[in-house]
Order: structure tokens, then C-alpha cells, then sequence
């Protein structure tokens, strides 16, 4: 009886809802990848040889000698002299073993009638066909090509066909604005951009090619474009340029070609990813060959647990490092089918996710708290239409998610049956960093867990001493680790000055990486992520730094001074608040408010645009100047104001608060 399923819902929630930890089931356990509580120590006993086994899940055309080479700290070198190619690990070792009429790629289109699945050996003879094309291009070993993509196909087979030629590339989400591609194809000296002429964005086409070659307009080096032709008879009837080429015709000449992937050193550069920094200036964050690859297959099977025969899905858009990692490296370098969607939760309807986990037999589902929010609010509905019962196991990443969350994601849509892993990590760590193992740890919700198997990850004071348990301190890591950046593009002092001048001791050659977030530690060593201690804020997962959204808004015409800070948002987390003094002259009108938000969105992208522009004559500043944004955040959340002893104007505040409660 109806009646009856109810009354045991409330109890099941009620249950739930004091349950503050959690076991993997026996017969996840039994199935898992890494199942042996042993691997903790084992790894301490033998670090850093402990990363032979992840070095161990790759080919390499030539054995290495050294594990780590740390010489020249904080530069450190991973499986320095070994030898490998990113794509031959991903593709050709498959098929070699018999296994290239598997699926690599499931490629779901978001209209619903759209999709492409590539076996192993079609996705040989694609990325092949594109390297021949891209060599024909004229792109040579170490050249940066760019591309400017949104969630096609075409997107990861350029990318393996870069690496298959030793190309590094750097692609550049496709939300992202015409300014953000061109300051990181001027930044990276980037001669050759794959990009689109548009795509879907629930039922609508998006013009992508008009915002590309708004980029390229800005860059004065000489480029050449390929133009995927994703929209067909829908497309914008653009013509090409006179460096532009069509993708499909490019490649046709090419039909049939196999290019002997290009043997790279470890230390080789596979990518470049641009990630938003305290500073204005994007930070271009190098990732190598050997130790990157090594990292994320590892990850990959120990954290989601990725087995050959798997359907597994990650959510994310490859624009960002969970796509990379987790839905091209780490589940292809593992020979797993690797689920690709090109759309939104909620296009057509909200249970579209449901729908494809259940049409394809997803296994392994690893999506952002951001989205677990707004499954809760949409509500369990969708997800009851359909069979989840494919699921083995789920994850999430990108900011902290809340136990709530965290228990509806559980029960919802594991069944209670799939244990989840919240995945700590950065841009700059290549792979997870804090999770529990899901065959191995008990789960706290609202705690990532302890740092992995290798990884010595500590909560510190400001002078770089462990704090107590339960308290609150900065997170630091003090060992290096295979998937780590190497430097930032051509700036090894920003490379230094971001990551290790806070907590290193250089004259002791003790290297401490600081990732910039603050942390709790508990008892048993499970660390809780309490997020950026920087001025970088976490929208729906994403980073964005103030200084770039603040300079956006002063670059708009009648803004004399902006200050923005994050307030707590329901859905996305944190949202953008600005605080934007006029300059003589100009009102704080509704007029000003429109171009502020279209400055934002052209300067970085739509994900950038603030929740709320407040206009005020002044901006809380301490005596010596400087901005105190603790105090804009707390009238960004309405919140009790913390010391305003030290400000010079302590009247502004009031005067502030007023206008937020106004608007
Ligand atoms: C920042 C890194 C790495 C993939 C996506 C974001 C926050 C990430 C978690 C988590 C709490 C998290 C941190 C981190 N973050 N995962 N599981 N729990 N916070 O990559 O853009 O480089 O951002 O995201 O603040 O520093 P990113």
C-alpha cells in the first residue's frame, strides 16, 4: 500500500539522515579493484617506488630507470628516462590484444535521436586519419595546437590524435568567451585552433564559430583554423576564412592512413591547461606524458574502480581536468567504454541522465555536488522512471558536498547499494588527491577521506604546524606525486611563487605544496575541504578568479572601482557578488547593471555572470587600503559582520548592507 511505502520512507530518511558514516557492501568489496587495507602502508614502505604500479598500467617503448628524480625540487621529474605515447596507450595496445571491436567511446548527442559509438579500432582509424591531417596542417612535435571545442566526438580524437604526434594541446573550454581563447592562444604562442561551427544548447544552436573568430581577431600571430561542421543544414552559412578549413575535407584526404605514434619522453608535455589564478593572468598549468597518464589510469582504477568491461560515465565537459582525466586518459588508457554526453541534465526533461544511464547500462556514474543539488530540488521522480540498477558505484568532484546531498545521491540513485567517492583534487594535481577507496573505506559523508594510498597530505596552521583534530587550518601536501603539475607555461617563477613559497622550507630542501584550500582533519585522518582560502571563487564547480571578473567590470565604461567576492548560493555553490563604484558621471542604473553583466560574459563566459551588482560610493577598506572582502562576503550572505574596527570608512558597511537588502 501507498500508505505503507510512505510511513517506511520517513523512517529509511529519518535513518539516513543520522547516519554519519558508511560501508561499502560485500559484494562490492569482493568485486573490487583495490580491496586491501594493506595498500596504505605498503605504499608508505615503498614510496616512491610504490608508483611502479601505476607506471606498471602503461606500455612504454622504453623502461625507465627512476621512479622520481627530485634533484631539482620542486621541479621533479617522474619516470624521467622511460618512453611512451599517450595514444598507443590508449588505443593501439586494445586492439593489439584483441579487443578492438569493443566500445571506447558511447557518444550520446543532446538531441535525442543523435549518437556515434567508435569501437577501438574506429577510433584507431579516426585519430589516425586526423594526425596525417594534422601533420599535413604542418603541425610538428611540441607544437601547442588549441581547441576551442564543446562535447563532440571530434573533441577527444583531435586530442589523441595531437598526442599520437607528440602535439601538445590546450583546449579551451567552449563556454568560455572569444577574449579567454584568445589570452591563452597568445599565451601558449599557439599557431593552429580546432574549433566549431556551433552546437546544441537545449534545442537551440549556439553560434560558436562568430565567438572564435572574435578570438582569433586578437591574436596577431599567423593561425590556422580547422572548422568541425557540427550543425549541418542547422549551421550559421558562414564562410571560411582564408586560414580556415573544413574538417571533414581536410580529413578525407586522409582516409585509410596510419601515423606511427611518436615516441615521447615521460617528462614530455602531453597538454596545457589554463586554470584561473589569484591574479588576473590565467595560469597555464603543464601536465606531462609518463607520470600524468600513469596517474590517472591509476586513479582511475583504484578510486572509480574502472574495469574493461565497464560502462563508465563522467558527467563533466572534457573543457575541464575531469574531463580530461576521467573521460578520456585515464578510462581509455584502461581500455573501458567511456560514456560522452553533449548535453544538459534537464534537456529534454529532467530525467535525462537517468535515461541514458539506464539505455546504456552505466556502471560507474561520477558527476559535481552542484548537479546532485539540483537532482534533489527537481526531486526523486525522475530518477524513480527509471532502472538504475546497472550502477555500481558513483562519484562526485569539484566543490564539497553537503551530507544532505550526499545521503539523497546515496539512496536516490545508488539504491544504497554503490558506494560514492567525493573526490578531492585540482587542475593541478592531474588526478584525485583525498577520497576514500571504495572497496576499502568506511564513508563519511561530507568528509572527501583520507589523502590516497602515496599521497601525505596534512591540515596546518599559518606556521606550517599540524593543527588538532576538528580544527580548522590550510590544506598542504609535502610529498610529490606522479599526476602533478610540472610547472606553469613558461613561468617557473609564478610556478614557484603559487604552489610552494607559503609552507617550504628551500634552505632545508623541504618542498611543501599549498593548493590553497582550507581543511579539517578528523581523528581517523579523514580531511573535510572547506573550500578556497584565496580569491578564487567555486561557481557550480568551477574556478574563477575575482581579479579577472574585477577587471572585466572596471574595463566597462562609467565603473570607476569593483570589488567581487563569493556569496553562498543554493545551486551553484558560490555565486558572484559585485560591488561596483561609478564613475562621476554615470548612474548606477539598471542600463550600467546590463553592460556589467555583458562586459563579464564577454571577458570570460556566461559562467562568470554575477548573481547581483550592487552600486555604492565607496568600498570598506582597512587604513592601508586594502579591500576587506571578508566583509563584502558577509553582506553577500547576509551574515553577522565580523571586526570592522580596522576599516577607515566603517560607515560604507551599513550604507552597503542597506542597498543588498533593497535590491
Ligand atoms: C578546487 C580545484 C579537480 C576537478 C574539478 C575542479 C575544489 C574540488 C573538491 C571536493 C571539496 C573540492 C577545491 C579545489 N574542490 N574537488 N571533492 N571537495 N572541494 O578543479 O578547477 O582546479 O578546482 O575545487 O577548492 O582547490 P579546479
Amino acid at each position: 500500500m501507498a500508505g505503507d511505502n510512505e510511513d517506511e520512507d520517513v523512517q529509511l530518511e529519518a535513518r539516513l539522515a543520522e547516519q554519519d558514516s558508511f560501508e561499502p557492501s560485500e559484494e562490492f568489496v569482493e568485486q573490487a579493484n583495490v580491496s586491501d587495507p594493506g595498500i596504505y602502508e605498503e605504499f608508505e614502505e615503498n614510496w616512491p617506488d610504490c608508483w611502479e604500479g601505476a607506471a606498471d598500467l602503461l606500455d612504454w617503448d622504453e623502461e625507465y630507470t627512476e621512479v622520481l628524480d627530485d634533484e631539482d625540487a620542486p621541479f621533479y621529474e617522474w619516470f624521467g628516462d622511460g618512453e611512451l605515447n599517450a595514444a598507443y596507450n590508449c588505443i593501439d595496445r586494445h586492439i593489439e590484444e584483441g579487443r578492438g571491436d569493443e566500445v571506447a567511446i558511447d557518444w550520446v548527442g543532446e538531441p535525442t535521436d543523435e549518437t556515434r559509438t567508435y569501437t577501438y579500432d574506429e577510433l584507431y582509424e579516426e585519430v589516425n586519419q586526423t594526425a596525417a591531417a594534422f601533420r599535413e596542417l604542418g603541425v610538428e612535435e611540441d607544437d601547442v595546437v588549441t581547441m576551442y571545442l564543446p562535447m563532440i566526438p571530434e573533441l577527444p580524437i583531435a586530442m589523441l590524435a595531437c598526442a599520437r604526434i607528440g602535439a601538445p594541446h590546450s583546449v579551451v573550454f567552449a563556454g568560455f568567451s572569444a577574449d579567454a581563447l584568445a589570452t591563452r592562444m597568445k599565451s601558449a604562442d599557439s599557431e593552429f585552433l580546432i574549433t566549431c561551427d556551433g552546437y546544441y544548447r537545449r534545442g537551440d544552436a549556439l553560434d560558436h564559430l562568430e565567438k572564435a573568430n572574435e578570438g582569433l581577431d586578437d591574436v596577431d600571430h599567423d593561425t590556422t583554423t580547422v572548422v568541425v561542421d557540427r550543425l549541418g543544414e542547422e549551421g550559421f552559412g558562414h564562410d571560411l576564412g582564408e586560414d580556415q578549413l573544413d574538417y571533414a575535407d581536410l580529413i578525407a584526404d586522409h582516409e585509410g592512413a596510419e601515423v606511427e605514434p611518436v615516441t615521447r619522453n615521460a617528462e614530455d608535455m602531453l597538454f596545457l591547461m589554463y586554470t584561473s589564478g589569484t591574479t588576473g593572468e590565467p595560469k597555464g598549468v603543464k601536465h606531462t606524458t609518463g607520470g600524468y597518464l600513469a596517474y590517472t589510469a591509476w586513479t582511475t582504477h583504484a578510486v572509480l574502480d574502472v574495469k574493461p568491461e565497464d560502462t563508465y560515465w563522467c558527467s563533466a565537459d572534457i573543457g575541464w581536468i575531469t574531463g580530461h582525466s576521467y573521460i578520456v586518459y585515464g578510462p581509455l588508457a584502461l581500455g573501458t567504454t567511456s560514456v560522452m554526453y553533449e548535453g544538459t541534465p534537464d534537456y529534454p526533461e529532467k530525467d535525462r541522465l537517468w535515461e541514458i544511464v539506464e539505455d546504456y547500462d552505466v556502471t560507474q556514474l561520477y558527476t559535481a555536488p552542484t548537479a546532485i543539488r539540483a537532482f534533489m530540488k527537481w526531486g526523486e521522480e525522475y530518477p524513480n522512471e527509471h532502472d538504475l540498477s546497472s550502477l555500481r558505484l558513483l562519484g562526485t568532484v569539484g566543490e564539497p558536498i553537503n551530507p544532505r546531498a550526499w545521503k539523497w545521491y546515496y539512496k536516490h540513485i545508488g539504491d544504497e547499494e554503490c558506494p560514492v567517492v567525493d573526490t578531492w583534487w585540482q587542475t593541478e594535481n592531474g588526478g584525485h588527491m583525498v577520497t576514500t577507496l571504495p572497496g576499502i573505506g568506511t564513508m563519511k559523508p561530507g568528509s572527501a577521506g583520507p589523502p590516497l594510498p602515496g599521497i601525505s597530505a596534512n591540515v596546518v596552521d599559518t606556521n606550517g604546524e599540524e593543527v588538532e583534530a576538528g580544527r580548522a587550518g590550510y590544506l598542504t601536501i609535502d610529498r610529490p606525486w606522479p599526476g602533478m603539475l610540472r610547472t606553469l607555461y613558461k613561468n617557473d617563477d609564478r610556478f614557484i611563487d603559487e604552489y610552494w613559497r607559503e609552507y617550504s622550507d628551500p634552505d632545508s630542501d623541504e618542498w611543501v605544496y599549498f593548493p590553497e584550500d582550507g581543511a579539517k582533519i578528523d581523528e581517523d585522518g579523514y580531511i573535510t575541504v572547506l573550500g578556497r582560502v584565496d580569491d578564487v571563487l567555486n561557481v557550480s564547480g568551477h574556478r574563477l578568479g575575482t581579479m579577472e571578473i574585477e577587471s572585466a567590470i572596471v574595463g566597462v565604461e562609467g565603473v570607476a572601482e569593483a570589488a567581487v567576492v563569493g556569496g553562498d548560493h543554493e545551486m551553484k555553490g558560490e555565486a558572484v557578488y559585485a560591488y561596483v563604484i561609478t564613475e562621476d558621471g554615470h548612474e548606477g542604473d539598471e542600463d550600467l547593471r546590463k553592460g556589467i553583466v555583458a562586459g563579464v560574459e564577454d571577458a570570460i563566459g556566461p559562467i562568470a555572470r554575477p548573481e547581483q551588482v550592487v552600486f555604492t560610493d565607496e568600498l570598506p577598506k582597512t587604513r592601508s587600503g586594502k579591500i576587506m572582502r571578508r566583509l563584502l562576503e558577509d553582506i553577500a550572505n547576509e551574515e553577522e559582520l565580523g571586526d570592522t574596527s580596522t576599516l577607515r570608512n566603517p560607515d560604507v558597511v551599513s550604507e552597503i548592507q542597506q542597498r543588498v537588502q533593497n535590491d
